[in-house]
């Protein structure tokens, strides 16, 4: 069980709160892991009561899981609303006052920031002059959601502002990838194994594909995503994240600050793009109406709240180069999008073919090379697979799996953003970002997202329900290569 705070959440009423916040304190709670003097505050512009927010929570919970009476009712005991503008000051002070009135309210205050980039700087601030950005008998912490910034220059400005209202080290600057289990499983898989290792370089591996595939639109989102896009929102984060677990040296040890230190030097080995190359390296596209699964869904244009000439990509792929002893010349191709034909997460690493082809049967035909693949969800599934001997008099090859884990969800799972809340009020910074991980990552995608800003009048789209636009295969450099689109391949 965790020390006893005061969860305070900005943006109380929207999408990520409702999704993926609620949902993990409910499984904290379900598995006795928040102290009982545990209170959270959520704060919206809605002008509800406590009694008001317990019942959407307690509806909105029960609509996304199967909720246990008992548990929900002891979490929505917990929950007060707070009705506050993110803008005036003065709502801040009654924000402080209503803190210091709760009854047995623990002194540590955990203030969540799950609101648009743009409000972040002015909450930080607003917060630190009402006086909650410190404690008398206990911590104050701030959790911040990606995107950070929008890009290089408005992220070292957020990062500065930050820190005139929150001391550096009070700042947990959430990325929910790193709390995943398959995400951490990449490093126990790396380094707690002596047998790919050698194997794990430029001599061995042809390229990485890193993709995060969504069948989902963005529902409800257009507000947030029409002015950000896929590559902020997925690649700058997330899988440049991946990238880094994938590519780093082995760590000193599995200190925070050791193991940030070596994926900050994957990310400052990133090759830049420049400009001129936007486009070998960087491919964008929007999606247009078609069918996920047995239903017919909108084009992105056509989505609520979208503008009409909306040039936002849905989609992003990129090539990236890893200018090291280790990878240089092995592209890594990270790719993400919405409305595609599955929801699948993966890390697909391709080997090279062995130097001698004994077992072609043509002139053309070639041995399957080896492929290993992560999987990060729906399937937590580690597998490799190998080439054997077809049953059968001719010596001829097909492919086998080895599958590290059951693809399956072990019975004591925990989700990513339950892990990271607890590690945020344990004050474990291990899976939170760095200021440097974050500037180095903007940097990595800023040319490209310069090169887009001013190309607005272009965007290549693809059908909902595809797995993208047939352009993004333009980015391999060779025809045996292309995209892995799903675990089974
Ligand atoms: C969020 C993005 O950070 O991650 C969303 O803003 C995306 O657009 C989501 O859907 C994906 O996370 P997960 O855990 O559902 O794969």
């Amino acid at each position: 069980m965790i020390e006893p705070c005061i969860l305070l959440i900005f943006g109380a009423t929207g999408n990520l709160v409702e999704h993926k916040l609620l949902p993990a304190l409910y499984g904290l709670e379900a598995a006795g892991r928040l102290h009982p003097a545990t209170r959270v505050v959520g704060v919206g512009r809605r002008p509800w009561n406590d009694q008001a927010w317990r019942e959407r929570v307690g509806a909105a919970l029960a609509e996304r899981r199967v909720c246990e009476g008992a548990v929900l009712q002891r979490l929505l005991g917990r929950l007060h609303f707070v009705t506050g503008d993110l803008e005036r000051a003065e709502d801040f002070a009654r924000l402080a006052e209503r803190l210091h009135a709760l009854p047995e309210a623990p002194d540590n205050l955990l203030s969540y920031l799950a609101i648009a980039p743009e409000f972040h700087a002015g909450v930080a601030a607003r917060l630190a002059a009402a006086g909650l950005a410190s404690r008398a008998g206990g911590w104050s912490r701030l959790v911040v959601e990606k995107p950070f910034g929008l890009d290089l220059e408005g992220a070292r400005l957020l990062e500065r502002r930050l820190r005139e209202a929150f001391p550096g080290d009070e700042i947990y600057r959430i990325d929910h990838y790193l709390g995943k289990s398959t995400v951490q499983n990449v490093l126990v898989f790396r380094f707690a194994n002596l047998l790919l290792e050698p194997l794990w370089n430029r001599n061995y591996i042809d390229h990485v594909q890193i993709s995060h595939a969504e069948s989902q639109g963005i529902g409800a989102r257009a507000g947030f995503y029409d002015g950000v896009g896929a590559l902020r929102d997925m690649i700058q984060s997330h899988l440049l994240q991946l990238l880094t677990l994938v590519a780093m040296e082995p760590p000193a040890s599995l200190d925070a600050d050791a193991l940030r230190d070596e994926k900050v030097k994957v990310l400052r080995s990133i090759r830049p793009i420049a400009r001129e190359a936007v486009h070998a390296h960087a491919l964008r596209a929007q999606y247009g109406a078609g069918r996920v699964g047995e239903t017919t869904v909108a084009g992105y244009r056509d989505e609520p709240g979208v503008a009409a000439e909306s040039t936002t990509e849905t989609y992003a792929a990129l090539k990236l180069y890893i200018d090291n002893w280790r990878w240089r010349n092995v592209p890594f191709f990270l790719r993400t999008g919405k409305r595609m034909a599955s929801s699948e997460s993966l890390i697909a690493i391709r080997f090279k073919h062995p130097p001698q082809q004994l077992f072609q049967h043509t002139a053309i035909e070639r041995l399957r090379p080896n492929w290993l693949l992560l999987g990060i969800q729906p399937h937590e599934c580690m597998r490799i697979e190998l080439q054997v001997k077809r049953p059968g008099l001719e010596l001829r090859t097909q492919t086998e799996r080895l599958d590290a884990s059951s693809c399956g969800l072990p019975p004591d799972h925990i989700d990513a953003y339950e892990a990271l809340i607890l590690d945020a009020v344990t004050g474990d910074r291990t899976h939170f970002l760095r200021a440097d991980e974050v500037e180095w990552a903007w940097r990595v995608i800023d040319p490209v997202l310069k090169r887009w800003a001013v190309e607005r009048d272009f965007i290549h789209t693809y059908a909902a329900g595809s797995w993208g636009p047939p352009e993004a295969s333009r980015l391999f450099d060779r025809d045996d290569q292309d995209w892995r689109n799903a675990l089974a391949g």
